[in-house]
């Protein structure tokens, strides 16, 4: 049978994804293939490796090749009030909407080191709300979890997003949210005490439940069509009535047949809110699980949790 180049590299690519499933539990077969071949071309070169299948071995038999292989398949990058303008937009038109509740539940999904989560905090903390907010902040990446936890960062990296801060409504100076000590910052405990972390995996882990908003940016640009269906449903669940979802600039609802279960609250900043009269069926009946008890449970972080 003649096959072409790109044609022997698809079964490559599937046979490796279908043992690492297998092997390993985590399951990147639905993810976006041209950013994921580009990923495992660069793994496979840097661990000098000439052929992607080369790796279906090694993910067999060599436990940390296949936990940086894991590693290199996620991309992590983040900062504090990443695209200012949508933490704007929170504070001017969701945090009235948070302001009713006497006490609310935000997911992080896809927060790799927290800056994200505690640009969050901040804001909420300026806005009196912090207190009344249980915040969950979750990444497949159980190692990158463990550093969001620590909350320590390069000071000259806070000294950097102190514009973003400013752009994205920040009161006060960011740095008055930071102790110090030989270039490093960790972020303030006062911030931390109603924030949990841990790790998760969209594709495969339950829902947290009875959530008024969910933040998922930057996340499901490395999805499929049919995953980022499956996990807009999932969190479609997990949202109560009158909810708010919550993606990223390069993201909408467009494609998803979830769409009409939710109205447009920011278009620029992709905000959606569950409708409140909307009675979808739950299209699973396993998936709506409230994993929020087992989370706290997890004793794994500092992990990649399969393994
Ligand atoms: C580019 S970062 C985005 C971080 C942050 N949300 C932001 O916008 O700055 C994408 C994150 O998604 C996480 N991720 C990828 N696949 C995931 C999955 N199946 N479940 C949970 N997190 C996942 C990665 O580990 C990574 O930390």
């Amino acid at each position: 049978m003649n096959l072409t180049d790109a044609e022997i590299v698809t079964i490559e690519v599937n046979a490796l994804l279908d043992v690492l499933f297998h092997r390993a539990g985590y399951d990147f077969r639905n993810y976006s293939r041209a950013s994921l071949l580009r990923r495992l071309e660069f793994f496979t070169e840097q661990e000098g490796f000439k052929k992607i299948s080369d790796l279906i071995p090694m993910v067999i038999h060599d436990e940390p090749l296949t936990r940086r292989l894991i590693k290199g398949l996620l991309i992590n990058v983040t900062e504090m009030f990443r695209d200012p303008a949508f933490f704007k937009t929170l504070t001017e038109d969701v945090f009235p909407v948070l302001k009713t509740y006497p006490f609310f539940k935000i997911w992080h999904a896809g927060c790799s080191t927290g800056e994200e989560v505690y640009s969050l905090a901040i804001l909420l903390q300026e806005h009196g709300l912090l207190g009344r907010a249980r915040i969950y902040g979750t990444d497949l990446n159980a190692q990158i979890i463990k550093k969001a936890k620590d909350g320590i960062f390069k000071e000259s990296d806070i000294h950097a997003y102190a514009e973003n801060y400013v752009a994205a409504g920040g009161q006060r100076q960011l740095t008055d949210y930071f102790y110090s000590r030989y270039g490093s910052a960790k972020i303030n405990d006062e911030l931390t005490r109603n924030i949990t972390f841990a790790s998760h995996n969209l594709v495969s882990d339950g829902i947290f439940t009875e959530v008024q908003m969910i933040i998922c940016r930057n996340v499901m640009i490395y999805f499929d069509t049919n995953l980022k269906q499956k996990v807009i449903g999932l969190f479609y669940q997990g949202l109560t009535p009158g909810g708010l979802l919550c993606l990223g600039s390069k993201e909408s609802l467009n494609y998803s047949e979830d769409a009409s279960c939710f109205e447009t609250m920011s278009l620029d900043s992709r905000i959606y809110k569950k409708q409140i009269s909307s009675a979808k069926q739950v299209s699973k009946a396993n998936s709506n699980i409230d994993v929020s008890a087992e989370i706290k449970a997890r004793p794994n972080v500092g992990q990649l949790h399969a393994f």
